[in-house]
């Protein structure tokens, strides 16, 4: 048995007070909208006891989708290492960008010095999709992030990552792994358009052709659970977590992570979710647990 704890969207609080020289082009919009909305949302005693929480479940590996980010400011990275570490060493740890960390160009250059360890191969190989091998699991990790002007909040796999994420996830069929797709945006959303995932139908179609065991992703900041088609009539389950410093009370899901307990082999996975959020009372507690595959 397998554990794998899955967490999204942190939105590190409080933001570092932006120079004004720093506050340019996006940043601008996404400044006013953290101090409007967004500084009551992300509460950094939430995250804290969401953190505390998943630890003392001892997973064998947590998996991080993204947005450790606000509006990328360069000690938003610097904080996000430190984050990063405070949740385990990069062995244990996986990360992998969301549009937040991606904010403004400079942001790819900070995000690959910083956090690199831990978002890398295993031997430490840059470039996305990256594979890490846990257990049965093959942890392949997607980048969406991508500057985009302000107001949008798009995401782009893109044809070159496409391409290989088609090898890779056959190559680690082949391997008999346990296939996890870690990406930010979600590859099926409700969400407005200018939010979403712009070439999500062509990685339904590779993950349609090719397959997968699981998908994870954040983003939408809400549970959700989509089952995508996969190769021979197979369906692939896609999992999205509420930002894990949500406040109680506000329009999207309160703080929350998942636990996957995974077992079997290849033809026979069993794959069980257990999620744990922040109640009214401000207590961190099971709140479903559901059968995934077997
Ligand atoms: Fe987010």
């Amino acid at each position: 048995m397998f554990t794998l704890a899955h967490l999204s969207d942190p939105h590190l609080a409080p933001l570092p007070k932006p120079r004004w020289s720093e506050l340019i082009g996006k940043r601008v919009t996404g400044y006013i909208n953290w101090q409007r909305k967004r500084r009551f949302i992300h509460d950094a005693a939430v995250l804290a006891k969401i953190a505390a929480d998943l630890k003392a479940q001892a997973p064998d590996h947590i998996a991080v989708t993204g947005d450790l980010a606000n509006i990328a400011l360069p000690e938003e990275f610097t904080r996000g290492a430190a984050w990063l570490a405070g949740l385990g060493a990069p062995s244990g740890v996986t990360v992998i960008p969301g549009n937040h960390d991606a904010y403004v160009p400079a942001a790819g250059v900070l995000v690959d010095r910083l956090w690199r360890p831990y978002m890398s191969e295993d031997d430490e190989t840059a470039g996305f999709p990256f594979v890490r091998r846990r257990g049965p699991l093959a942890l392949i990790g997607v980048s969406t992030g991508v500057p985009t002007p302000p107001f949008f909040a798009t995401g782009i796999v893109g044809t070159e990552q496409l391409a290989a994420l088609a090898l890779t996830l056959d190559e680690l069929k082949a391997e008999k792994l346990f296939r996890v797709v870690l990406i930010h945006h979600p590859p099926v959303s409700q969400a407005a358009r200018h939010k979403r995932l712009l070439d999500a139908h062509i990685l339904l179609h590779v993950i349609a052709e090719h397959g997968a065991e699981l998908v994870l992703h954040g983003h939408d900041h809400l549970h959700m659970l989509n089952w995508l088609d996969g190769p021979d009539g197979s369906r692939v389950p896609a999992v999205g977590v509420p930002s894990a410093s949500a406040a109680w009370g506000t329009s999207k899901d309160a703080a929350a992570y998942n636990l996957y307990a995974i077992d079997g082999a290849p033809g026979a996975w069993t794959c069980a979710i257990v999620s744990r959020g922040i109640g009214a009372a401000g207590a961190i507690m099971q709140q479903r647990r559901l059968k995934l595959l077997g």
